[in-house]
């Protein structure tokens, strides 16, 4: 046969077109885009009819927590490569970066670095990479970041709040100086530790413990302070930074100003902030826990509106899902880990932080149908693989260039829209924040460097476990650094 696989008669969407193409693959790659009707006459050893669909390149979710020990308060994350690769390939995302975390107690990143590719070595049904966790930024490991980057490692996460991870102000100036230096991204979770310690202890003191009140000790201000903060610092050091999970509209605002004004400042959304509000957590009992996530989901209506014009106008970089899972019914590592005799309603201070959704992220964002089509394909894909350093390979169909990651999706109204049940989803979580949640749309194929790794309607999860491998990482395309060299001290 002259190709692998021949895709035709779809609508192919990438982050700048859109057309009537064909896709030919061959020996894991795209081999060629064409106008249709261009592979009539050749021979394929697979030939899928996208009569009407989209054809789009494969997701890549850059924000991951799998197999991670007790960091955010109590409880390990409870999906391991294995599940947590499973179910993104499920929902369509071929590549995810997870993170290799550090503790405050371990010193070397290499050793990190290696501890984690023992994790997820033969366990994968999706490709992947890592982010260094840096909670511990000692003399060792900043001399590590040379090596890091040599090792296909691109970027890091710092931490402003939880006691477990947070760093001082001069650590954070000590990794962006070593950062700027080795071409590193650094992503920033900008919260003000002590201000929501603070608010945890006035709410204490007034005897507020239900699972509601994560809200409340997670004001915006302590968002917004942080990011203005950490904004002042990457500019200061002249450092590309990346603000993840933000949450509201003030903070955008002033990610937004950043970048006006050129700097080298993004930022990531989640759909936890386009479709949850502090309501959710708002329940009889104890239900309000499975949607604690940091930070949490604000208000109502309007600041999903402004989340989705961040979206829109570009404040957004990436859609990622901040998929970091743990169980509702699990004594020892889930939810109610912080239910105790003393407080039967729980304890939301120990609540373990996060909800599930690397399955979900591009269903929900597609079916909402609120972006432009080239626009969710950029935020879900392409800008997520140029921030980290893996475009071309991945997040496009550039012919000779990609590897052949591609979702199929149904024709707009083909899909009989369907109320989403966890027992849908294939991840090892007893619950979804979003169960009932009406959708118009799901990956139709998924397809993994030319084979189908999940076909909807006949068959679903075809993909094999350890077919995912780690793909090394590049530097950034995006602008970084403005200029060279100001804090680089020599060797
Ligand atoms: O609720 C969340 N996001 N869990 C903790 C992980 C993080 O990204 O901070
Ligand atoms: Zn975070
Ligand atoms: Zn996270």
């Amino acid at each position: 046969a002259d190709y692998d696989l021949l895709i035709l008669n779809g609508l192919v969407v990438t982050d700048t077109e859109t057309g009537e193409y064909d896709i030919a693959v061959k020996n894991e790659k795209i081999e060629q885009v064409a106008p249709r009707g261009s592979f009539k006459d050749a021979t394929a050893k697979r030939t899928i009819d996208a009569e009407g669909g989209y054809v789009m390149p494969g997701g890549v979710d850059a924000h991951v927590h799998l197999q991670e020990p007790p960091l955010f308060g109590k409880g390990s994350t409870a999906d391991n490569y294995e599940t947590g690769s499973r179910s993104a390939i499920a929902g369509g995302t071929t590549t995810m970066v997870t993170f290799a975390p550090q503790r405050k107690s371990e010193d070397s990143l290499l050793d990190i670095l290696k501890a984690t590719h023992a994790k997820a070595e033969n366990n994968c049904y999706n490709d992947y990479s890592f982010h260094l966790l840096v909670s511990n930024p000692s003399h060792r490991a900043l001399s590590e970041f040379k090596t890091l980057r040599a090792e296909g490692i691109s970027s890091l996460k710092i931490y402003m709040t939880y006691e477990a991870l947070q760093l001082q102000d001069g650590e954070i100036l000590d990794v962006l100086v070593e950062a700027r230096k080795r071409k590193i991204t650094t992503m920033i979770h900008a919260e003000n530790g002590q201000v929501i310690d603070w608010m945890t202890a006035q709410l204490e003191k007034r005897k507020f413990f239900a699972p509601k009140y994560h809200a409340v000790a997670h004001p915006e201000m302590a968002e917004t302070e942080a990011t203005y903060r950490a904004i002042s610092f990457s500019e200061f050091i002249d450092a590309p930074i990346l603000i993840v999970h933000v949450s509201n509209r003030a903070a955008a605002a002033t990610i937004k100003n950043a970048q006006d004004r050129g700097l080298p400042v993004y930022a990531e959304t989640c759909p936890q902030y386009l479709f949850l509000t502090r309501k959710d957590l708002d329940k009889v009992g104890f239900e309000g826990a499975k949607c604690v996530c940091t930070p949490p989901p604000r208000e109502g209506e309007e600041d999903h509106d402004g989340i989705w014009d961040g979206l829109a106008n570009g404040t957004f970089t990436v859609l990622s899902s901040d998929h970091c899972p743990f169980r509702f019914d699990d004594a020892v590592n889930g939810k109610k880990t912080c239910i105790t005799d003393e407080f039967p309603a729980g304890q939301f201070k120990y609540i373990p932080n996060g909800i599930p959704g690397i399955e979900t992220r591009l269903a929900f964002t597609l079916s909402a149908d609120r972006l432009k089509l080239n626009k969710f394909v950029e935020v879900t894909s392409a800008n997520p693989a140029k921030l980290y350093g893996l475009w071309p390979r991945k997040g496009g169909l550039v012919t000779g260039e990609s590897d052949a990651d591609i979702n199929i999706w149904y024709p707009a109204g083909k899909l009989e829209p369907f109320a989403l049940k966890n027992e849908m989803l294939h991840h090892n979580v007893d619950y979804t924040p979003f169960e009932g949640k009406v959708l118009n749309q799901w990956p139709r194929y998924t397809i993994l460097r030319g084979e189908v790794v999940w076909d909807r309607d006949h068959g679903g999860l075809l993909g094999k476990k350890g077919y995912g491998k780690f793909i090394k990482r590049d530097a950034s395309c995006l602008a970084g650094s403005r200029q060279e060299g100001e804090w680089d001290i020599p060797e």
